[in-house]
């Protein structure tokens, strides 16, 4: 695999934290990092922390990103947000299927597809969150499990749109437990995540396609999963509230 065919992509995923002045804060303190890095460098905020954060890194190289999008683009959908309203604003980011959506609000691989479609539609990029729970992986399914994600969510998404596209390998397990995969179990699965994508756009779209495991990444541990062949960056919840660590995850990008 050539790695210096994709960049790598360093999301921070700020989950529900920080207010919209806490945010502030926490942006202008990351965006002097952003300005060094090597790699592209996002984060993805709570919706009402989208305009002050948009302000806040105007004119710097942070990409600013939101964790949701609905798939229609306006209508009766109580507490929704639809990804016109998003890229309006200037987001050009979206994650789209993270484990805490289809855990705790019942995101199915088919509204993940409806999404990145909606999203795709608006032109912004989607970070695509695929996974496999301790029980599964126990059972031996992980990459069939995370191939079988991964082609539903891609359904209808063309070879141009899916540059717009970066992948994140989250295990489930790995979520704010500590527990970070070893380098070779997220080496493996970001791998076999590239040969799904390969026989469906082909080798060339595959080598050029981003993926970030994400799963307790930390300063400590970057340097090891950011090397590995497959990896391709980092979605980082815990660590990408505290600026010295994310910045060390931005160097170890970098390298
Ligand atoms: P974590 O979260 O880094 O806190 O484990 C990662 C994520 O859920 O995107």
């Amino acid at each position: 695999m050539n790695k210096k065919l994709r960049k790598a992509v360093i999301a921070g995923n700020w989950k529900m934290n920080k207010t919209p002045e806490e945010a502030k804060e926490l942006v202008r303190a990351i965006v002097p990092a952003a300005k060094d890095a090597d790699c592209d460098v996002v984060v993805c905020v709570p919706y009402v922390d989208l305009f002050p954060v948009l302000e806040a890194a105007k004119g710097s190289k942070l990409g600013i990103g939101a964790q949701n999008c609905h798939w229609a683009p306006s209508g009766a959908f109580t507490g929704e947000v639809s990804a016109p309203m998003l890229s309006s604003m200037g987001v050009q980011y979206v994650i789209i299927g993270h484990s805490e959506r289809r855990t705790y609000f019942g995101e199915t691989d088919k509204t993940v597809n409806q999404r990145i479609r909606a999203a795709l539609d608006n032109g912004l990029s989607v970070i695509l969150c695929v996974g496999e729970s301790l029980e599964q992986r126990e059972q031996g399914v992980t990459a069939e499990l995370v191939a079988m994600q991964t082609k539903i969510a891609l359904g209808g998404v063309s070879g141009e749109e899916l540059k717009r596209i970066i992948i994140a390998y989250e295990p489930i397990w790995a979520i704010g437990t500590g527990k970070t995969a070893t380098a070779e179990q997220a080496n493996e699965v970001c791998a076999s995540i590239r040969s799904t994508v390969s026989s469906l756009y082909g080798s060339a779209a595959a080598d050029a396609l981003t993926i970030q495991y994400g799963g307790s990444m930390n300063a400590k541990n970057a340097d090891e999963l950011l090397s590995q062949p497959d990896v391709d960056g980092g979605l980082i919840g815990g660590a990408s509230l505290k600026p010295d660590a994310f910045a060390q995850i931005i160097k170890a990008a970098n390298r």
